[in-house]
């Protein structure tokens, strides 16, 4: 089963699909983490992204193409789970053709539905492990009182560098002008599962395990 998770910046797309990868043996492909190791081991692609990362604005479509085509290429025997990818309509089409051409199909596609303020509210106060990627929230998932990952045990908590009131601006912006037509696109296509990405964690996890049946 080949899945997409499709919702703004914050809306719980890398939490969910962390879930279903240890639920259900899925791989996540994730471009965003993909341009992020990209942009930290400073290869070209990497170095000519970060700034337009850095600024919260979408990378181009031949890069993330690029970068999934070379993915699907891989096992996945759970099915894939595209977080963060497709972002544009043409990123849409290309998935579509890239499916088509290795005999798979697109199963799902679930919209994470939260409002701008809970964003907003949730990127502030996003960390992540910096050895293992689990994530954390001073909200609604802090980091454990002594200061060691639950995961890991590592200790070195990293927030990232778009996560400021300037980039989210952007991200949003982004998301609203070239991603959020790709829900009528998924509508159309008779995929699109809406959920309430309000909803605690857990609860959010059994929406989606519903739609996927
Ligand atoms: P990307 O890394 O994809 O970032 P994003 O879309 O902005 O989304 P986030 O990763 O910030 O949020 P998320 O939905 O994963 O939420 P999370 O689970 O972490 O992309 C980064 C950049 O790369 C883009 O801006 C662009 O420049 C580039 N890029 C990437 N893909 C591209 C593409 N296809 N085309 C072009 N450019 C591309 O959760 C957020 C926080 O909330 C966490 O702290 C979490 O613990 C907490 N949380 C999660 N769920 C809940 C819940 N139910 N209740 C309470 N808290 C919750
Ligand atoms: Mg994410």
């Amino acid at each position: 089963m080949n899945i997409i998770l499709l919702g703004p910046p914050g809306a719980g797309k890398g939490t969910q699909a962390k879930i279903l990868v240890d639920g259900r043996g899925m791989v996540q492909l994730s471009t965003g983490d993909m341009l992020r190791a990209a942009k930290s081991s400073g290869t070209d692609m990497g170095n000519k992204v970060a700034a337009v990362m850095e600024a919260g604005q979408l990378v181009t479509d031949e890069i993330v193409i690029g970068l999934i085509a070379e993915k699907l290429d891989g096992e996945a025997s759970g099915g894939f789970i595209f977080d963060g990818f497709p972002r544009t309509l043409a990123q849409a089409d290309a998935l579509g053709a890239l499916l088509v051409s290795k005999g798979a199909s697109l199963d799902h596609v679930i919209e994470m539905q939260v409002d701008d303020q809970a964003l907003v509210d949730r990127i502030t106060s996003r960390s992540t492990c910096g050895s293992c990627g689990e994530g954390y929230n001073d909200i609604s998932k802090p980091i454990p009182a002594n200061g060691i990952c639950s995961k890991c045990n590592g200790s070195d908590f990293q927030r990232r560098s778009d996560d400021n009131e300037d980039s989210l601006k952007n991200r949003l912006m982004a998301y609203y002008k070239e991603t959020s037509p790709l829900i009528g696109y998924y509508y159309a296509k008779e995929v699109l599962t809406s959920v309430d990405g309000l909803a605690d964690i857990d609860e959010v996890e059994s929406s989606i395990s519903s739609a996927l049946g």
